[in-house]
């Protein structure tokens, strides 16, 4: 029965929409309904590892990383997987209907578009870029990439920057349908590690926040990180997950993501401190237990977004037909098509209850 991952392909559509509609939702509800839909952001200090994590559970080249402060936008990343054999492309929302095959191209626009925003500048702005990727290798997700923690403005930012970064940080973590991946790279001290300190203050409990520990390749030599891996040193509700990503030198080099998933993998099988853990580490495994924890939530939260959803089409039924000239045509179409979802949700929703009964044909 494929009607639980159905329901999240439509909750992924649903989130989509409103992304779309921004602040024409008019009286309705879709605020609430979007935050109601649970997301993933990757949390922790600049050049911890964040954008390279979410590029291996993407398992696609397309982001811009490297040192320093290169995400300087929120990126809104949704994921949705299509058929077998199906070509894979990506779609920005600010270029509507135009199919990105080429990765590299996805890499630059985003860079562009993070430049069309700030100038060149090292600025950053709190305005999300929104990129959707179709592949039949991914899992239904949505992933939030943001620029990183840091403690120091450098040449050319503005003192305020530390802050700047704190607070948007913040505004996606303390929301409570967000799942934190909270990233520590292991060459570094991670009683200090920002992610953790950010993660623990908005989630005490540890029960939404995912302990990744990136550049376990780069350790001193005679060290390990065991103590936090077996979870003992830093103990969370879910198991830390340990990476190792493409490394600079992989990246001026080339080394493509199936090439560095396998590296990943001999690492992780080879290694004398962490081969007893080696099917529970990496960043493909990241990403089931992800898409696990995800549909858990989803399955969880069911009934509060099904009564949200059906509050939404009465809301929209109502909008629409009130929509007047104060409106924009562009917004009309867009909350009917939000309209559309919601039903599809709701019909779904009712075959999954009735699958779920032998018989069950109401
Ligand atoms: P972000 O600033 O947190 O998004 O970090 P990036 O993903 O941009 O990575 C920063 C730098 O660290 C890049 O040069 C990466 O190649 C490198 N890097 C990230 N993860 C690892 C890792 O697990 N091992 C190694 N050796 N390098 C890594
Ligand atoms: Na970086
Ligand atoms: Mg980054």
């Amino acid at each position: 029965m494929a009607t639980m991952e159905s329901l999240i392909v439509t909750v992924n559509r649903i989130q989509r929409a409103c992304t779309v509609l921004g602040d024409h939702g008019g009286d309705t509800n879709l605020p609430t309904l979007w935050e109601a839909l649970p997301s993933v952001v990757v949390v922790g200090g600049q050049s911890s590892g964040k954008s390279s994590v979410l590029e291996s559970i993407v398992g696609r080249d397309f982001l811009p990383r490297g040192s320093g402060i290169v995400t300087r936008r929120p990126l809104v990343l949704q994921l949705h997987k299509t058929e077998r054999g199906l070509q894979e492309y990506g779609e920005f929302l600010h270029l509507p209907k135009k199919k990105i095959t080429d990765f590299s191209m996805v890499r630059k626009e985003i860079q562009d578009e993070t430049d069309r925003m700030t100038g060149k500048s090292k600025q950053i702005s709190p305005v999300p870029i929104h990129l959707s990727i179709y592949s039949p290798n991914v899992v239904n997700l949505t992933l939030i990439d943001l620029p990183g923690l840091t403690k120091v403005a450098v040449e050319g930012q503005p003192e305020s920057i530390v802050q700047d970064i704190e607070i948007m940080v913040r505004s996606y973590v303390e929301k409570p349908n967000c799942i934190i991946l909270a990233i520590t790279p292991a060459n570094q001290d991670i009683a200090t590690s920002d992610a953790m300190k950010l993660s623990r203050e908005v989630d005490p409990t540890g029960e939404r926040t995912f302990g990744v520990l990136t550049k376990l390749d780069l350790m001193d030599k005679g060290t390990n990180a065991i103590d936090v891996l077996e979870g003992r040193a830093y103990p969370l509700q879910h198991p830390w997950v340990g990476i190792v990503n493409r490394s600079q030198a992989d990246i001026k080099k080339n080394v493509d993501m199936i090439a560095s998933r396998r590296k990943e993998r001999e690492f992780f099988a080879s290694s004398p401190d962490y081969g007893h853990l080696a099917s529970k580490m990496g960043s493909e495994y990241l990403a089931k237990v992800l898409s696990k924890h995800l549909e858990s939530v989803i399955r969880a939260r069911l009934p509060g977004i099904t009564s949200l959803i059906n509050k939404s089409i009465e809301e929209l039924e109502a909008e629409l037909s009130h929509l007047g000239r104060s409106v924009a045509v562009d917004a009309g179409a867009q909350l009917y098509t939000i309209l559309e979802l919601c039903r599809a949700f709701d019909r779904i929703f009712k075959e999954h209850l009735d699958g779920g009964r032998p018989g069950g044909d109401r």
